[in-house]
């Protein structure tokens, strides 16, 4: 992150929702404030971007995590769950969509992008819901502990983690203090995403992959931890995660693309891990 200044990676996630519900109808990800939440000059860029086809896989691994995740959130919610945590939250709208009465949203990011987040929602004319609270936290410097607490999210009562497009731009200590946050949470659950290490591409994608790690360092977020799978899913069973289901992109493509999966490669790439302290 550069100091001070507020996730220009966000946006581009925010932007990619946004184009999603024009282009595919929203057909992966339902989400009516994507294009509201977003500033002027994103919104004008938002035609270019999708006229280029090379963004059309991560445009649909984005949708496709939301959708895991607030598909994973509904459940636990069926069975009590309470308290929602959005980590590195970004423009995300599940807070300005919850459907769930008596749900409270606490939502974590690194300060600039929330005082961000929180200009755009007052120029948009969008209102805090009641049931949301914001933390600004700098994983990298604080704790979640101090950052959660003050704002009255118990973490003695079961909880709902999302946390996604983050965990690639953070050390692997921070990824490890975050986790021990979460898994001391009784009854958690966590939803994030991870990449995997470059050598595992085949050599055309790789090379597609690399430039996009340069574009988010040449923005001031460099990609500073990537993922073999089995040493994630380790990681997580160290920590006390009981279930563990990892889908890589033929699996979210299998499961919500439908016929947009027709030629897109589906080899390694972007994860989505769903990881709960209860056995499956
Ligand atoms: C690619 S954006 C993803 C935003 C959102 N989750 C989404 O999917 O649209 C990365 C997010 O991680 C946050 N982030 C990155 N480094 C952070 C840090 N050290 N502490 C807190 N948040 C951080 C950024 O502020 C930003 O909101």
């Amino acid at each position: 992150m550069q100091p001070g200044e507020p996730s220009k990676t966000a946006r581009g996630a925010a932007a990619y929702r946004a184009i999603h519900q024009t282009l595919e109808a929203g057909s992966i990800f339902s989400d009516p404030f994507a294009i509201r939440i977003l500033d002027d000059e994103t919104r004008a860029g938002l035609e270019e971007s999708a006229a280029d086809p090379a963004r059309r896989p991560m445009r649909l691994f984005i949708a496709a995590r939301s959708r895991f995740s607030e598909e994973a959130l509904a459940a636990s919610v069926a069975r009590g769950i309470r308290q929602v945590v959005v980590l590195g939250a970004g423009l995300d709208t599940f807070s300005l969509r919850n459907p769930h009465a008596g749900v409270r949203v606490f939502e974590v990011d690194y300060p600039a992008t929330q005082a961000w987040k929180r200009e755009r929602l007052t120029q948009a004319g969008l209102a805090v819901p009641g049931s949301l609270t914001f933390a600004p936290v700098d994983f990298e410097r604080q704790s979640l502990t101090d950052g959660l607490d003050a704002p009255g999210f118990r973490a003695d009562l079961p909880a709902f983690f999302q946390w996604l497009g983050v965990v690639p731009y953070l050390t692997r200590e921070a990824i490890a203090t975050t986790l021990d946050y979460i898994a001391a949470v009784p009854d958690s659950e966590v939803v994030f995403d991870y990449a995997e290490p470059f050598a595992n591409y085949s050599e055309g994608r790789r090379e597609k992959i690399m430039a996009m790690a340069a574009s988010a360092a040449s923005r001031g977020e460099p990609w500073l931890s990537m993922f073999d799978p089995g040493e994630i899913s380790e990681l997580l069973r160290e920590k006390g995660f009981e279930t563990v289901e990892d889908l890589g992109v033929a699996d979210l493509a299998n499961r919500f693309y439908g016929d947009l999966k027709k030629g897109l490669n589906l080899g390694p790439g972007g994860h989505v891990i769903r990881a709960s302290r209860r056995a499956a």
